[in-house]
């Protein structure tokens, strides 16, 4: 790849299998793109003009794929998420757009959009009152209920903690002041089982079926993968949430309890398809470089 040439800015600090996969996708539509890290990114307003630098790019690129937001400091982040708003506003499509991603990033906020539009997700709290926390996981414990406590800004199962008694300790430490607690939803398995829907436009790409090694399903914590066909109010409801975020890819987590009803436990503004990717013949890459380009107004780079 040329980069004095690139067009497509591909967003990430670590490009790995699904970076090489966008990268072959995008080269086959005729397209070249870079990897970017937001880190590496400057405003130049030191001219009449305002300017974003981005290594790699003469000019600003024809759009920008966003598979991933570095953390850092309040400072930091919204620096980041300012490049992403500034490219926008200097007419270069972004996706998922920065609202979007501003809206799903925290499973605190998605829990929030998704009751306000009382689509079937788990009862949860949201605070950085550690007290006011503490007692609510009481109550849910006095309740007969179960509990997950999860970092706002996690991913791959790492960090979640399931609270069964009132003595169990919680390592406060993974979440920087601010707590997320949702109920557990048992799905009558001795192990955990939950369904991952993928959402690329309007459309389901694909669907699959997770199992885990323990109550954690995530294919990166050793869960086993299984495509599904779920029934279509199911994917209606998969749908519906990722509409609400504004999303225009994403992967949304279900659980189907004991009694057979679906709860959606997350929706992930940067999901990984690798494990997915396993269990269908359609090259999910494509579908969603396909739906990248049509959002960002460019078609095949061939005549
Ligand atoms: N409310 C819940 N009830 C039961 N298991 C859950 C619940 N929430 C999450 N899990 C389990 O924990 C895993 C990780 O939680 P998730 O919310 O998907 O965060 P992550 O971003 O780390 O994937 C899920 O894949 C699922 O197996
Ligand atoms: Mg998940």
């Amino acid at each position: 790849m040329a980069s004095d040439q690139a067009n497509i800015a591909i967003v990430t600090d670590d490009p790995g299998w699904h970076g090489r996969q966008l990268t072959q996708s995008l080269e086959k539509r005729g397209y070249s793109p870079c990897f970017i890290r937001l880190q590496d990114c400057h405003f130049d307003l030191s001219s009449d003009r305002a300017n974003i630098d981005i290594p790699g790019f003469d000019q600003l690129p024809k759009a920008a794929f966003v598979r991933g937001v570095p953390g850092g400091s309040l400072e930091q982040v919204i620096y980041y998420l300012d490049i992403l708003h500034g490219l926008e506003h200097l007419g270069v499509p972004v996706f998922n757009n920065p609202r979007a991603l501003e809206r799903s990033v925290d499973k605190g906020m998605t829990s929030f959009l998704l009751k306000s539009k009382a689509i079937s997700t788990p009862n949860s709290i949201y605070s950085s009152d550690l007290h006011y926390i503490s007692n609510k996981i009481h109550e849910f414990i006095d309740r007969q209920k179960q509990v997950v406590i999860k970092p706002i800004f996690g991913s791959q199962g790492k960090g979640v903690q399931r609270i069964t008694h009132k003595s169990d300790l919680i390592d406060y430490s993974l979440m920087h002041g601010v707590m997320y607690v949702q109920e557990y939803v048992d799905s009558g398995n001795s192990v955990g089982v939950d369904y991952r829907v993928f959402v690329v436009g309007n459309e389901i790409a694909a669907s699959m079926k997770r199992t885990g090694e323990t109550w954690i399903t995530n294919v990166a914590q050793g869960g086993k993968v299984e495509a599904i066909k779920l029934d279509p109010s199911v994917e209606q409801m998969a749908l519906d949430a990722v509409k609400i975020t504004g999303l225009e890819y994403s992967g949304v987590d279900l659980i189907q309890d004991k009694h057979g009803k679906f709860w959606i436990t997350e929706v992930n503004s940067v999901p990984a398809w690798k494990g997915l990717q396993q269990t269908t013949a359609v090259n999910l890459s494509d579908v969603i470089i396909e739906k990248f380009l049509a959002y960002s107004g460019l078609t095949m780079q061939f005549s």
